[in-house]
C-alpha cells in the first residue's frame, strides 16, 4: 500500500471538486475525513432523503458517485488513488479509505474528464436526440465493468410503458403528504448551500414537454428551450445484481463514469430515480431490461441547444462541513 500523502492542500482541492457529484436532491450525504495518509469516505445518514430515498440507496448512490469524482480530481491533480471499499465490517456507513500514489504523467483525457465535472449539469429540460449516439454507446458500454453495473439503453419502442410507469409513481403518491413535504423542502428557494434552486426545475409550462420526470413543485414562469417541443433523449437503465450497498456503492461509481463520459461528448443529462423508488414502477424498469438485474437509476441524455449559456450550478456545502482534517 502507498505510504505517500498528497499535500493537505490538494486534497482539499479534490475533495472540493468532488462535491460536485450530484446527489439526491443535491442533499449531499457524505463526510470525508483525512487522517494521515488515509482520506475516508462516510455516508452521512443525517442527510438522507427519507421519504423519496426509504431504504438509503440512493444516498449510497450519490457517495459513489462522490467517490468516483474524487478519483478523477485526484488524477488531474497527479495522484492516483488506491480505494478500499468498507474497509470497517462493523460499520458499513464507512464506505471507503483512499490511498494516494504520484502518477508519472497525467494525459489531457484525464485533466479533460475532470474538466467535466465542472460542465456537468442535472438539465430537467427537453432535450434534442443524441448526434453520433453509434459512436456514444459503445464508449459507455466499454467504460463499466459489468460485473459492477449493467448498462441498458432503451429502445425508443419503450419510451411509451416508461412515461406510463412515471406517470404511475407520480399518481400513487399524489396523497403522500410527508413525500410533497420533503420535496417542498428539499426545493425550497431559500437555501443556500443544499437543494435544488428554482432555476434549476422545470417551469409549469416546460414540465409537460419531458414524459420522464420527477414531478417537482413548478417554479418560475419561464419558458426555456422553446424550440425542442418534445423530449427526444435516449434513457439508459443502470442496474446490478442485487441491491446489497456494496453494490448500491459501486453503481453510484458507475453513474459518475456514465454522466461524465456524456458530458465530455458534449451531451446533456439528467438523472432519474422516482421510478426506482416504489416496487410498482420498479418492477415495470425491472420488465424493460429483462429482468436481467435490479435497476438503480435512470439517466436520459440528449443534446442541448450548443449556443444556450450554462445554467448556474447548484449550490454546495462548505469544505469545512464535509471535511474533516484530524
Ligand atoms: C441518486 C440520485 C438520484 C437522483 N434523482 C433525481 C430525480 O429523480 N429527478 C431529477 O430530476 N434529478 C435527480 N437527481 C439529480 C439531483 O437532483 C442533482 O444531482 C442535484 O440536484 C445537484 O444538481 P447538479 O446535478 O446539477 O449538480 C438525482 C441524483 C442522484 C445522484
Amino acid at each position: 500500500m502507498p505510504q505517500t500523502m498528497p499535500d493537505i492542500d490538494v486534497v482539499k482541492k479534490a475533495v472540493l471538486l468532488a462535491c460536485r457529484a450530484p446527489s439526491v436532491h443535491n442533499s449531499q450525504p457524505w463526510r470525508w475525513v483525512s487522517e494521515g495518509v488515509v482520506l475516508h469516505l462516510f455516508v452521512d445518514r443525517h442527510r438522507w432523503v427519507h421519504r423519496a430515498d426509504r431504504s438509503g440507496r440512493e444516498a449510497i448512490i450519490s457517495c459513489g458517485a462522490v467517490l468516483d469524482h474524487l478519483r478523477v480530481a485526484m488524477v488531474a491533480a497527479g495522484w492516483q488513488a488506491h480505494v478500499e471499499r468498507f474497509p470497517n465490517p462493523n460499520d458499513l456507513d464507512h464506505l471507503a479509505s483512499v490511498e494516494f500514489s504520484p502518477l508519472e504523467f497525467v494525459t489531457e483525457a484525464q485533466h479533460k474528464r475532470a474538466e467535466a465535472i465542472l460542465q456537468r449539469r442535472t438539465d430537467r429540460l427537453p432535450f434534442s436526440r443524441p448526434t453520433f449516439w453509434a459512436w456514444l454507446e459503445p464508449v459507455l458500454g466499454s467504460s463499466l465493468d459489468s460485473d459492477i453495473a449493467m448498462l441498458d439503453v432503451l429502445s425508443d419502442e419503450l419510451r411509451p410503458k416508461l412515461a406510463k410507469a412515471s406517470y404511475l409513481t407520480e399518481t400513487l403518491r399524489q396523497n403522500d403528504v410527508s413525500y410533497h413535504a420533503e420535496l417542498q423542502w428539499w426545493t425550497s428557494p431559500f437555501a443556500l448551500s443544499e437543494g435544488i434552486p428554482p432555476e434549476a426545475l422545470a417551469s409549469t409550462s416546460e414540465r409537460w414537454r419531458v414524459d420522464l420526470a420527477r414531478d417537482f413543485p413548478a417554479r418560475g414562469d419561464a419558458d426555456r428551450r422553446a424550440d425542442v417541443a418534445v423530449d427526444c433523449s435516449k434513457v439508459l437503465v443502470l442496474s446490478t445484481e442485487g441491491d446489497a450497498r456494496a453494490e448500491v456503492f459501486g453503481c453510484g461509481e458507475a453513474l459518475s463514469t456514465v454522466l461524465l463520459e456524456c458530458t465530455m461528448a458534449g451531451m446533456a443529462t439528467c438523472a432519474l430515480t422516482h421510478l426506482i423508488e416504489l416496487d410498482e414502477s420498479r418492477d415495470i424498469v425491472r420488465r424493460l431490461i429483462g429482468e436481467r438485474g435490479e435497476p438503480q437509476v435512470l439517466i436520459r441524455v440528449g443534446i442541448a441547444p450548443p449556443m444556450e449559456d450554462l445554467p448556474a450550478a447548484t449550490p454546495r456545502r462548505l469544505l469545512d462541513d464535509v471535511l474533516e482534517i484530524r
